[in-house]
């Protein structure tokens, strides 16, 4: 701390067991403190912490370790405290912050409230969540709590001074300090460290009574290691957290039993299906939380991380690739083979952050889908009236198409529900899909201007209705016919120009009758999905980053396998071949109810062109990189009509015109599109892509022709739509590196 003054002048531990003693090691070694002095009323323990130098100074008394410390930390048993504070009150200095450690919080503020008649400002119950099954001074260890989480639960009046130097301290011994309410807390706890504990002491209790020897122990292996490990942690310890906890303990294992008792149900009766649901689902949970520990991307954890592209310029483009599943009817595959009777088979299915968001919705929503494999996937279908309730919020990280989609299914269903998504997800307008699901009857209230989060009422009955889209949306048009699906009537939807129609044609392929007359579709509500095979081709918009790269490299000459040439998709291919572009369109077949082909792209001098605003729409997700090729073109390239790139995962105008002009392009902004002289040289630069994959992904092609090196920061979205992109880009010949992935 060098000549800083100290967060705390002197602080003073009480108890000095495994986790008081610990503390008093990480001040002293990182010198967050003046004095560290303890008490422990073991005479012996507390002479072995001075001994050992945990702490400076052994405390005669309690009075005199409390009176004149500015920080008191209560490190007693949670059974010990009230006792500990009547002991201490006379002493605590009037300006004295005062802290626990103890595992649960409510038993802690209602001993504060008894012994001193209120909760002072300087009273900040916490809690770290580290520990060991070992105890006692000697296992004191300065690290303990070095990259583990230590939750504090202030109340409002808290002093926001003593707050902030109790957190600092608590990061000084390399913790991350959380904070909430005492009850969510005590809630929290309960189910992810009371219960574990009770059944692990339950489980190797009852496995050691039934036998004195202790003789199956040996036959144990490692599950068993595992997953009683913590049964070896401190009865006494345990004994008062489950007394001091007991309502939230109480609560959590009555879910639990419920639980495990639908389970021997199950395997009283064979229902093989209710077991494979429930553990495929918890299998997933799991592995969810292993790559949150691991600090690996997935849904809920990806917004945290930072990933950057570092790109050397130069590089041709070569090779014979087949990139992932199209996003669109990933989504889809598992949003009607849930719906559908029978199993449902999906090969190609995209890996994808976005579509495993939708995946893990609807086993929230208890269906059971085995996988993703590979890109294979096996949905046991429900029916269209067999989702349940979800036990929280269905979080859909920075999907739109999982929001939108799901709000039109949601609405219609038994049951209340709540869509929540990512920051990005959290500013995208949502009373696009709200505003018609209301005219249908649906009860759903968004935040302020129409944002998520979307709470839907359940038990409503929908009618169908026509709705006139003001916006070329095939996101409202998806929504609008899956919530037609279960109201009454006909639903119908015009749409102003044409956009994807993967929804009406996997909904043929599962047996459901949509009627198309022209630019309108409609379905008529009451029927039944049936399970079908989908085979998800290669995503043109993964594609298009391949197809503008091995276009303004020089000496590229790639083939595209298996891509999807849905009609409604093809607006890249276009716009590009208008521009010039050596695009051979191979071996055109129709799989599953969708065109495929094989693409061959070679280099080839691209020119600017007024983009046919008939193209907008077919190529919606595809203009961060046509901009890069609009750069590499000589001439002028415009684009208008294009106002809906404003609301894409960030306003995609704006952040590629800024990226731009990052390595040296300058472009003219307009409300509805942009204009991009080609022909200016690209330069090293570096680059914000705001979080949105697709920024990320044109600049990585940018590099291409770039004069530069080229950094673009804010990249860990790429894994929602392109899993593997930077090893395919590599493979292909960009030159890039991404640091802070795993
Ligand atoms: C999508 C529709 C488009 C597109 C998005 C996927 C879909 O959005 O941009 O990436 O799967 O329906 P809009 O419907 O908002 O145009």
């Amino acid at each position: 701390m060098g000549e800083e003054k100290p967060l705390f002048a002197r602080v003073a531990i009480i108890g000095l067991g495994l986790i008081g003693g610990s503390l008093a090691c990480a001040l002293r070694q990182r010198r967050l403190t003046g004095e560290v002095v303890g008490f422990d009323k073991r005479a012996d323990e507390l002479a072995l912490a001075a001994e050992l130098g945990v702490i400076d100074r052994a405390s005669g008394s309690l009075a005199e370790a409390v009176q004149g410390s500015d920080l008191v930390v209560l490190a007693v048993p949670v059974r010990a405290t009230r006792s500990v504070l009547e002991a201490l009150k006379p002493y605590l200095d009037s300006d004295a912050v005062l802290t626990d450690v103890g595992s649960t919080k409510s038993s802690f503020v209602s001993d504060v409230r008894a012994v001193f008649g209120e909760l002072s400002p300087r009273v900040i119950p916490g809690h770290p969540i580290a520990g060991s099954e070992k105890s006692g001074i000697r296992a004191a260890n300065p690290e303990l709590f070095s990259r583990h989480k230590v939750i504090l639960t202030p109340a409002p009046d808290t002093n926001a001074d003593a707050l902030e130097r109790l957190k600092s301290l608590w990061e000084g011994c390399g913790a991350t300090v959380l904070t909430m309410s005492v009850d969510y807390h005590d809630e929290v706890l309960a189910a992810t460290s009371h219960l574990p504990h009770l059944i692990a002491f339950s489980l190797v209790d009852t496995l050691a009574g039934e036998d004195e020897n202790m003789d199956i122990f040996r036959y144990a292996a490692g599950g068993f290691r595992d997953f009683t490990r913590i049964a070896a942690s401190d009865p006494v310890m345990w004994h008062d957290i489950f007394l001091s906890n007991r309502d939230a303990v109480l609560r959590v294992i009555d879910h639990f039993t419920h639980d495990l008792d639908q389970l021997r149900t199950a395997i009283a009766s064979g229902d093989g299906a209710t077991m494979l649901r429930v553990f495929s689902r918890a299998k997933a949970a799991r592995e969810h939380f292993s790559k949150m520990l691991s600090g690996q991307a997935y849904v809920t954890t990806n917004s945290d991380k930072q990933v950057t592209f570092q790109l050397t310029p130069g590089g041709a483009i070569t090779g014979d690739i087949r990139v992932p599943g199209d996003k669109s009817m990933s989504h889809r595959s598992i949003m009607l083979g849930a719906l559908a009777e029978g199993i449902t088979e999906v090969k190609g299915f995209l890996e994808g952050e976005d579509s495993l968001a939708t995946l893990q919705a609807f086993r929230d929503m208890g269906v059971t889908i085995e996988g993703p494999d590979n890109g294979f996937v096996r949905i046991h279908g429900v029916g269209m009236q067999g989702l349940q309730r979800p036990r929280g919020p269905l979080y859909v990280g920075n999907s739109g198409t999982a929001m939108r989609l799901f709000a039109g299914l949601l609405a219609a269903q038994s049951f209340d529900s709540e869509l929540t998504g990512d920051a990005s997800l959290s500013k995208r307008p949502m009373g696009r899909v709200a505003d018609p699901l209301r005219a249908m009857g649906a009860v759903i209230e968004t935040a302020e201007g129409g944002r998520p989060p979307l709470k839907i009422r359940g038990g409503r009955t929908l009618t169908g209705i026509h709705y006139e889209m003001p916006v070329a949306s095939a996101q409202v048009k998806s929504c609008l016919l899956l919530a037609g699906l279960y109201a009454e009537g006909v639903t119908s939807v015009t749409e102003p120009a044409p956009t994807r129609d993967h929804t009406e044609r996997m909904l043929a392929g599962f047996g459901y009758h949509v009627h198309r007359d022209g630019a309108t579709a409609s379905v008529t509500g009451g029927g039944t999905l049936t399970a079908c095979a989908i085979d998800v081709p290669a995503d043109i918009s993964s594609a298009a980053f391949f197809l503008v790269a091995a276009s303004i490299a020089p000496g590229s000459d790639l083939v595209l396998r298996h891509v999807g040439m849905n009609p409604t998709r093809v607006g890249v291919i276009n716009i590009l071949q208008k521009m010039g572009a050596n695009i051979e369109i191979l071996e055109e077949r129709e799989i599953g109810g969708e065109p495929v082909a094989d693409l061959r792209v070679r280099s080839a001098e691209l020119r600017g062109i007024d983009i046919p605003e008939d193209q907008v729409p077919l190529a919606i997700d595809e203009f961060p990189v046509l901009f890069i090729a609009a750069a590499c073109a000589g001439g002028r390239t415009v684009l208008r009509g294009a106002e809906e790139l404003r609301v894409k995962e960030s306003d995609r105008i704006q952040v590629m015109a800024d990226g731009l002009a990052a390595v040296g392009v300058e472009t003219t902004v307009t409300p509805d599109g942009i204009v991009i002289d080609g022909g200016q040289p690209i330069g090293s630069g570096t680059v914000n892509s705001h979080g949105d994959h697709r920024i990320a992904m044109a600049f990585a092609v940018a590099s291409l022709r770039a004069t530069g090196p080229i950094k673009v920061e804010d990249c860990a979205n790429v894994a929602t739509s392109f899993p593997g992109f930077v090893e395919l880009a590599r493979q292909t010949g960009i030159q890039i590196t991404a640091e802070g992935s795993e």
